[in-house]
């Protein structure tokens, strides 16, 4: 299969959605990674998409939409929902609610769980591309199964070119980590809101809106806890994390003001931090070293999502 690199205007646009309602599938940028997009009420579209990523069938894939009045159609909506999506989408936040009956979504989507993961993102080129195709995408991140998430269209052709009918390349991605994703009961019910992947969107934020602490979700069934298998987010180098000093054989990702092969950020910032990670672990990993160790990060704000990340990267491989 040829894969199409299409450019962010009306051509590339028109040619993407004409693809996602073919039942093919795009990548397409968004403010958090670029997405792997398919047609999420079409089965064998959204099979392609565990095809082309060679992904675990029991993960189940975000829905992205282009409005809140969208995903009101789709999942039970509560007044916590409400303020959320008032505060954050479009952006970062994708939530977790009781899926509707008769959607007409491929159950393929939700691995059959009675819930839906949904979110309304912000970058104009996915908004775009939603409006124009007018229906659902499911979009997991746009690289293979286990591999690190794309920030940039090459990253995207890098693992997925001749398995998918077309790339739209937005450029770089501004939050660089995936969504924060936030498990909330349906309306009438009191149950806790948890959070089940810290993401692009701070916790701190999601509490201070909803004026109540999360539940944190920790391991367990990979079925109530998607996105927590270990070895979720691994480069082909081994990983050592907490790295003050450089050993043989090692390159350093660095964080703060230290000598290093790539700096996440040489200032300290962990939006920065955050921005630069899946890039400069694709760049260290393209260098072939034995081991990438990495500089301390401190775990609050966005430091939190970034040390999950490599945790992940870092757990051994099955
Ligand atoms: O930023 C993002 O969220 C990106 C962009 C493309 O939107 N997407 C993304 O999708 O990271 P993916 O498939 O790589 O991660 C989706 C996570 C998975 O860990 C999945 O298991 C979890 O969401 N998930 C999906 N549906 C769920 C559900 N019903 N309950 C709990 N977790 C769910
Ligand atoms: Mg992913």
């Amino acid at each position: 299969m040829q894969t199409h690199i299409l450019s962010p205007d009306r051509t590339g646009l028109a040619r993407a959605a004409a693809f996602l309602a073919e039942g093919q599938l795009v990548a397409f940028p968004t403010e958090t990674v670029y997405g792997l997009g398919g047609d999420a009420r079409n089965d064998l579209a959204v099979a392609r998409i565990f095809e082309a990523k060679g992904r675990p069938r029991f993960n189940p894939l975000i829905v992205h939409v282009a409005s809140v009045e969208i995903a009101k159609t789709y999942v039970e909506w509560s007044d916590e929902a409400d303020r959320l999506a008032s505060a954050f989408w479009p952006g970062p936040l994708t939530l977790v609610l009781p899926l509707k009956p008769g959607t007409g979504l491929s159950p393929l989507v939700t691995a059959d769980l009675p819930t839906l993961a949904i979110r309304v993102p912000e970058h104009p080129v996915a908004r775009a591309l939603l409006e124009g195709f007018g229906g659902p995408v499911a979009a997991p991140s746009a690289n293979p199964s286990g591999r690190i998430s794309p920030t940039r269209a090459a990253h995207v052709a890098t693992g997925l070119s001749g398995r998918i009918a077309g790339i739209v390349d937005g450029g770089e991605c501004d939050v660089g980590l995936e969504s924060t994703i936030l498990g909330l009961s349906g309306s009438g019910q009191s149950g806790p809101a948890t959070l089940l992947r810290p993401g692009g969107l701070p916790s701190e934020a999601i509490e201070a809106a909803l004026g109540r602490e999360l539940t944190i979700h920790k391991g367990g069934d990979p079925l109530t806890a998607p996105g927590q298998m270990s070895s979720h987010y691994a480069p082909g180098a081994a990983m050592r994390l907490g790295a003050t000093e450089l050993r043989e054989g090692e390159l350093l990702l660095g964080f703060g003001p230290v000598d290093a092969a790539m700096n996440l950020s040489p200032a300290g910032d962990l939006t920065e931090a955050a921005a630069n990670l899946f890039g400069h672990l694709h760049a260290l990993d393209a260098m072939a070293p034995a081991v990438i160790a990495v500089s301390p990060i401190p775990d609050h704000g966005l430091g939190r999502a970034i040390n999950d990340r490599l945790r992940r990267a870092a757990a051994p491989r099955p």
